[in-house]
């Protein structure tokens, strides 16, 4: 399975940034059989990357979050069509931002992955521990519980299109990150998760959390992740591209 590099520009880059960046990406590398590499720019920067890159069969371009509602009177929210009709085919669900900030709750996230895969699109669903969580021991009783709650309105045979993503939340943009031995034991939890409900053994599971271009590979060795969930090291094209390289060629 190639290997999976999702970028989360979070609230960076707006059009003439992201269409720079596009273009220094397409300078530095090129299609690769061996990965993958998703772009979650800002709203506003989608239809712009997607225009950018449109002639990398390598790449796709996703929206940081959508309302399960198609349409209607809910200001300030991205809907499944408008993001497509953007050019997104992927979407970010449930991020810890989300979660922890705007109190986005579990059922919620469930609705936005079954929206999504009913719009033919594919969620990446993000699930994580806070630092006290992980202190008390709780780490596997909540990410069973995001996965239980993301997962409540997904069909059987709907499940090979999930993608997750394990984000500890203590090790999001603090430099500090799990062990890649601590992550994969999560992974292979999640992944027996995935499997008890009928889903595929090689569902793709990303790890995220402070991952850069000089740790990337002490994750992407371990049998249980299969790519990384990047914010602050995906936002400039140089270190990027360092981190996609590790997956096969960057340069050009
Ligand atoms: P950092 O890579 O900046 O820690 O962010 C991780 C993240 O939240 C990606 O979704």
């Amino acid at each position: 399975m190639a290997i999976l590099f999702a970028a989360n520009w979070k609230m960076h880059h707006g059009p003439e940034q992201a269409a720079t960046f596009a273009r220094a990406f397409k300078e530095l590398t090129f299609p690769q059989p061996t990965r993958s590499i998703w772009f979650f720019p800002p709203a506003t920067s989608i239809r712009t990357l997607a225009l950018e890159l449109d002639e990398r069969p390598d790449v796709a371009i996703g929206a940081q979050d959508v309302h399960w509602e198609p349409s209607g009177a809910y200001t300030g929210a991205l809907s499944i069509p408008l993001a497509q009709e953007a050019g997104a085919t992927v979407a970010l669900v449930g991020h810890s931002e989300r979660r922890h900030l705007f109190g986005e709750t579990d059922e919620e996230t469930g609705r936005k992955v079954a929206a999504l895969l009913d719009g033919g699109m594919r969620p990446l669903l993000c699930v994580g521990e806070l630092a006290d969580q992980r202190e008390r021991g709780e780490t596997e009783a909540v990410v069973r519980r995001q996965l239980d709650a993301g997962l409540a309105g997904v069909a059987e045979e709907d499940l090979p299109r999930v993608v997750i993503a394990y984000e500890p939340v203590w090790a999001i943009g603090t430099g500090k990150n799990a062990t890649p031995d601590d992550a994969a034991s999560v992974h292979a939890f999640l992944r027996s998760l995935v499997v008890d409900r009928g889903g595929p053994e090689d569902i793709a599971i990303l790890y995220g959390g402070s991952v850069k271009p000089g740790n990337v590979l002490s994750f992407l060795v371990e049998d249980e992740i299969d790519g990384v969930l990047v914010g602050g090291a995906s936002l400039t094209p140089e270190s990027w591209t360092e981190i996609v390289g590790v997956g096969g060629g960057a340069a050009a």
